[in-house]
């Protein structure tokens, strides 16, 4: 982007006036560091090319003072903060924007990352740049036997994924990560420091999952943590075989609601042409099972034999560890890795490739001929890797009402689906075939999942569905449609929250909720 240095020197100067030492922390493009910075935690490499628009400046904050003045700066000086903790955004949005012209910084939270663990009265302050794989580590090193009902992939972010949800293998038993926040620290628009008791119920209610970068910053979230047993047991189960895939997807879908709040089993369905790089056109549709029981493996085969006898589970296929080695298992860690690896920041999901996901949420079981669908969509030329993941619900998620916190997605889904593509091609002509088969697919799933409205998860955002001006410009009548999707009715509250909180609409990205004033 193109951008005068007018605006970045005058906003130099005003943090130099509320803080002389301030400079040490403000990288702008002219430092040699500011690309290794802004890309270190870039996590989808399709908003890490020379066309995405870059921040006038990366600025990383050491403590909550240093939030204040960004804030009070970049009001003066009309230049958009956009926050980033982990740096996982689908849309790139912690970090980047869609709009070329646009002058923003980037709020770094990567040093704003402590941990407190208190074992008695089973909570721990977080502040919103530690990663769950930081947060788990510190619990774990405190207590095997509690933990944190949050999301599966280590360098994910605390801010960003409680500001939208966060659910992972626990949801079943304990509900998603923004249901057992108990308390938050939070700098607002005015660069006031607030806490659960000065902030109120009503904004209090509406950073638990109604989106980031919108309500103002999360510095820390007081967690709730919940007991778990010492050793846990899980599965992996997969098929190649079409027939016998669509079967056991078909039975799945009748059971996994249903399971005691103990057990989850998730499952993806996935078509992998790189997993064979020698023959280069080999493709396989790879139906797969993944399980966290909540015992040993003495509870869970008889609970299996009973509740799921098609998938055929046998003891050797499963394996005890502690609840925190269950992160690592999920993310693909080597069975002997140490409980170290939930530090390392510098993983990828997805290596160099870029991707793409959107979600749905499916009530009624899809029929055999449905999912007959799905494996030819997945045959398609030209898609590298792509599929759904399936994450089942019920137990605990059917107890919490639909208005508890934003997040609305409760009684009545079986399950959640994402559906992804993944593509290492450069280049616009490659994303668009994939992200035109991925609509695809998304279209296909049109009757098989929620409608009116058709429900999505926030954090697995997506702006296919809707979107605010490229500036984050917001409008009521237009955010309600991608509104309602990610949270049902809850997104009037959302409103009426934001427009007492920021009513100029300071806090904004292209997904983030309108003020009301915004009406036109
Ligand atoms: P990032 O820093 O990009 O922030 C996301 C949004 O929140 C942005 O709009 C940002 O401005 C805002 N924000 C960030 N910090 C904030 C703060 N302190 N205060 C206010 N706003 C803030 N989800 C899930 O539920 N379960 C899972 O298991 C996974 N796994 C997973 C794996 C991988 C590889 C990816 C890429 C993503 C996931 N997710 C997930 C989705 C994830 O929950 C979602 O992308 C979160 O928003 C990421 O939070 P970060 O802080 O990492 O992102």
């Amino acid at each position: 982007g193109v951008t005068s240095s007018q605006p970045y020197e005058e906003f130099l100067q005003c943090l130099e006036f509320h803080d002389s030492n301030i400079t040490s922390i403000v990288y702008t493009r002219a430092n040699s560091s500011f690309s290794s910075l802004l890309e270190s935690s870039i996590r989808n490499p399709r908003f890490d090319t020379s066309a995405t628009p870059k921040p006038l400046l990366i600025f990383t904050p050491r403590q909550i003072s240093h939030i204040e003045s960004a804030i009070r700066c970049s009001r003066a000086h009309r230049i958009q903060i956009r926050v980033r903790s982990g740096g996982h955004d689908y849309e790139g949005l912690s970090y980047s924007t869609i709009s070329p012209s646009l002058t923003f910084l980037v709020l770094d939270l990567r040093n704003l990352r402590a941990i407190q663990v208190d074992v008695p009265s089973k909570t721990a302050w977080a502040q919103a740049g530690a990663t769950l794989g930081e947060l788990y580590y510190a619990i774990a090193a405190e207590s095997r036997t509690l933990a944190f009902p949050a999301g599966m992939w280590p360098t994910v972010g605390l801010g960003g994924h409680i500001s939208g949800g966060g659910y992972g293998s626990l949801l079943r038993k304990h509900g998603i990560a923004a249901d057992n926040v108990v308390d938050a620290q939070v700098v607002d628009v005015e660069g006031r420091i607030l806490d659960r008791a000065s902030m109120g119920e009503d904004l209090f209610w509406a950073i638990r999952g109604g989106g980031g970068n919108t309500f103002g910053i999360v510095v820390a979230w007081k967690l709730s943590l919940v007991s778990v047993p010492p050793t846990v047991t899980l599965f992996t189960a997969s098929r190649t075989a079409q027939h016998k895939g669509i079967e056991l997807f078909h039975r799945w879908q009748h059971v996994v609601d249903k399971l005691p709040d103990d057990l989850i089993v998730m499952a993806s369905v996935v078509l992998n042409s790189v997993a064979n790089p020698v023959q280069a056109n080999a493709t396989t549709i790879q139906a797969s099972f993944n399980s966290l029981y909540l015992g040993g493996i003495e509870g869970l085969i008889p609970m299996m034999d009973a509740k799921f006898p098609d998938l055929g589970l046998r003891r050797e296929n499963c394996v005890e560890m502690s609840w925190a080695k269950s992160i690592l298992y999920f993310a693909g860690f080597p069975l002997n890795s140490p409980l170290e690896s939930l530090l390392d920041r510098t993983i990828s999901a997805t290596g160099s490739a870029k991707f793409k996901g959107k979600s749905d949420y499916v009530k009624e079981p899809i029929p055999i001929s449905g999912f007959e669908g799905i494996w030819e969509k997945l045959k398609e030329v030209g898609v590298q890797t792509g599929g759904l993941i399936l994450a089942s619900y019920g137990g605990k998620m059917s107890e919490i009402p639909e208005s508890s916190i934003p997040f609305p997605h409760r009684a009545g889904n079986i399950y959640q689906v994402e559906e992804v593509a993944f593509w290492v091609e450069d280049g616009v002509e490659a994303a668009d075939g994939y992200l035109n088969w991925l609509r695809g697919l998304y279209e296909y799933m049109t009757p098989y999942v929620s409608k009116n409205p058709r429900e999505a998860y926030a954090n697995y955002r997506d702006l296919d569905i809707g979107r605010n001006g490229g500036g984050g410009e917001g409008d009521y009548r237009r955010a309600r449609s991608w509104g309602s999707s990610y949270y049902k009715n809850n997104f009037d509250r959302l409103v009426r929250v934001k427009t007492a909180v920021d009513p100029a609409n300071f806090f904004r990205n292209e997904q983030s909720i309108p003020p009301l004033s915004s009406w036109r």
